[in-house]
């Protein structure tokens, strides 16, 4: 194959990748797929953006093509005269602009007014913390408190109240709208209502430190039959453990692990996640590892080997503690 063919091979591939990149509507963390009534109007403002911004690229590169052909230097064609100012194009192009911003500005402040407000009256609260490098959720009037995953109902309104302990972190779940700031001392809310049922993955949207790559949400989006459910599972108390979880529990109790969390009835930490229903959740670490006891006994041992800079300390468990550990978790369903 001689270099010209290759070359033009490469920059097609190129260019295919880049397209087609561009086209991946409905992937996992796409805006362009949203999931909630937030989520569309801030479509409906990037759709209308999109357009005009296409329109007038179309206008221009078209305007530009037409003046490099008809004004081309041709052998023997006296030089062009200069023209000096023409008040109408100018005119013309001060107005064109600025109608251009007004129509884009009427339905961006609309949207703004419409999903700043505060939230519909009854909404399902959820006070949302981002810590280092890991989600709070508490649902205070369900008596709720999770991790890393935030199941809500479908066709309801819930409002979140972010708030930061430490530094900043964003809440974005791209399917469910824009990215929210998790300021520390300031209140900050959003609300939406889902649209469908689903498992939309999200992430922190603001540098946080060593580990903000690996702040992970997942949003479990429930009918209001299955949220109620898992509501119910979450307020019951965790369950006694029997065998090696038992021995796993006599474990956690006598090392460093209760300083930091909480499992209702046994610790009462509140420096890391609560675990009272760990063994529920489909991920472990903030997303990072399916939750299995092999993931978690592999996590007890080195978190920082999974989580660079985690505040969960390496408390140089032997394998036994760390397998009878991570079985009692495991068991709290
Ligand atoms: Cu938290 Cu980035």
């Amino acid at each position: 194959m001689n270099r010209r063919v290759a070359r033009s091979r490469g920059a097609l591939t190129t260019l295919g990748t880049v397209v087609t990149g561009g086209c991946a509507w409905d992937g996992p963390q796409s805006s362009l797929a949203p999931h909630s009534d937030f989520g569309w109007e801030i479509l409906h403002v990037y759709a209308i953006v999109t357009w005009a911004t296409v329109i007038i690229g179309v206008v221009v590169f078209s305007l530009l093509a037409w003046v490099l052909l008809r004004y081309r230097d041709r052998p023997g064609a006296p030089p062009p005269v200069q023209t000096r100012g023409h008040s109408l194009l100018e005119i013309g192009w001060t107005i064109a602009p600025a109608l251009v911003l007004l129509i884009i500005a009427i339905p961006t402040i609309q949207v703004i007014f419409r999903t700043q407000g505060g939230a519909a009256p009854g909404a399902l609260e959820v006070e949302v913390r981002g810590w280092q490098w890991w989600w709070e959720f508490r649902y205070p009037a369900l008596g709720v408190v999770t991790a890393n995953e935030l199941h809500l109902p479908i066709g309801q309104p819930v409002v979140l109240h972010l708030e930061g302990p430490d530094v900043i972190h964003s809440f974005w779940v791209p399917p469910m709208g824009g990215k929210r700031d998790v300021v520390p001392g300031r209140h900050n809310q959003m609300w939406f209502v889902i649209d469908t049922p689903g498992v939309y993955d999200g992430q922190c949207a603001e540098f946080c430190g060593a580990s903000h790559a690996n702040m992970r949400i997942k949003l479990i989006a429930e009918t209001p039959g299955e949220f109620e459910r898992w509501v119910d599972a979450q307020k019951a108390p965790p369950g006694e453990p029997a065998g090696p979880a038992a021995d796993g529990k006599a474990a956690y109790a006598r090392l460093a692990c209760v300083g930091c969390h909480a499992i209702r009835g046994v610790s009462a930490g509140v420096i890391g996640p609560d675990l009272t229903h760990v063994g529920s959740r489909r991920t472990i670490a903030a997303g990072l590892l399916a939750n299995t006891p092999e993931n978690l006994a592999a996590w007890l041992r080195a978190p920082e080997r999974i989580k660079p800079g985690v505040k969960m300390p390496n408390l140089g468990l032997g394998e036994a503690d760390a397998r009878a550990i991570a079985a009692y978790l495991a068991s709290l369903q």
